[in-house]
């Protein structure tokens, strides 16, 4: 990755694929984890004002109905529709009940954006099954909605135009600054749960970057299993921007700097807005990674080089596949 393009991602050029751009989506369905909130909100407003009918995730019904009412109360004139499915990514026995409510009233979905995440939570946080929480919530609690709504992606790709339905994965530049050097996933760490006594030494920003290199790998991974049967895997950055993010930062230096390169999150929903639907991404580079506010990017090099000749993605899968088993 240049800096050049390390700089353009801290301050990006204006964005060229904005909802102007956006075609009416009466008719289509869409899945956002994280709707409550920054740029998982924003992007759940822009499609409900094209009229599409847009799940989100919340972790209580009271946070799913308090941002549907307020997009509702924003947009007065949509023909769309607004559902919330409660769920908890730190928790994988709340997803599969989630992700069936969801099959039972829908048979297409044409494209859903892993977009919830957590960032600097306290070290030696964990999920319900004794991840490590930025591993669990990011990573391993969307591969599991991922495999429990494959068939439903699918079957929709066999009726959409062809490279329109995409998974798209949410991840950061944190995947370039703060991952481990090499594959960009410490393999050993990521078998170690809590049972085993791991006390989370690495630091949460650390385990962040693994985590959005989860994310990067799984994009690029779902587009090599998936492409054929024209899935669209998708990886960003969405820019820095002023959500609640920040909310486990305690760091002052962050709190009083951070105003300086954080931007605003309608931005963000830009990048991605622009995954889920610019023709710049199809089937032809399948697994791209985008950059704010909406352009094609690059991935740190030894990633990319762990991905093509040390299989990376594929022994990501697999682990992940091999461990969720029972909840898929
Ligand atoms: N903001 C940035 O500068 C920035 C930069 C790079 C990447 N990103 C990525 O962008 C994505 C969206 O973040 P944001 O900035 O919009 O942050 P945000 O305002 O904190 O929104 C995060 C969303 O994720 C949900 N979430 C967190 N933990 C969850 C869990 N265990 N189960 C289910 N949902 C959970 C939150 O739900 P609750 O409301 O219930 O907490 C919230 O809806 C994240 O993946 C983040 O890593 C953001």
């Amino acid at each position: 990755m240049s800096l050049r393009q390390t700089l353009s991602e801290f301050y990006p050029p204006k964005p060229t694929f904005t909802e102007q751009d956006l075609e009416d989506l009466a008719g289509k369905t869409y899945l956002i984890t994280g709707g409550t909130s920054g740029i998982g909100f924003i992007l759940t407003k822009i499609l409900y004002s094209k009229n599409a009918k847009v799940y989100i995730t919340s972790r209580s019904a009271a946070s799913g109905e308090k941002a549907i009412s307020e997009i509702k109360e924003s947009n007065k004139s949509s023909r769309g529709e607004l559902r919330y499915l409660v769920m908890d990514l730190g928790d994988l026995q709340t997803i599969v009940p989630a992700v069936k409510s969801f099959l039972a009233q829908e048979t297409l979905l044409h494209t859903v954006w892993f977009n919830a995440g957590v960032m600097k939570a306290p070290s030696g946080s964990m999920t319900k099954q004794g991840y490590e929480l930025h591993w669990g919530t990011n990573v391993v609690g969307h591969f599991v909605m991922n495999k429990l709504l494959m068939p439903i992606l699918l079957a929709t790709a066999q009726v959409a135009p062809k490279g329109s339905v995409r998974v798209v994965w949410v991840s950061s530049d944190g995947h370039n600054f703060l991952s481990p050097k090499g594959d960009g996933i410490d393999w050993q760490d990521i078998a170690t749960l809590k049972s085993t006594g791991w006390k989370g030494e690495k630091g949460p920003m650390t385990y962040y970057g693994q985590s959005k290199a989860g994310n990067v790998l799984l994009a690029m991974e779902l587009a090599k299993r998936y492409g054929n049967q024209d899935i669209v895997g998708v990886a960003l950055n969405p820019g820095h921007l002023k959500t609640n993010l920040q909310r486990h930062s305690t760091s002052s230096m962050s709190n009083k700097f951070g105003g300086l390169v954080l931007h605003d999150p309608s931005l963000g929903a830009l990048t991605e807005l622009y995954a889920g639907f610019s023709k710049t991404i199809g089937l032809d580079n399948n697994g791209a990674y985008i950059i704010p506010w909406g352009r094609l990017g690059k991935i740190r090099q030894d990633i990319e080089a762990g991905f093509h000749d040390r299989g990376t993605g594929k022994r990501l899968w697999d682990i992940l596949e091999k461990e969720t088993e029972q909840y898929t």
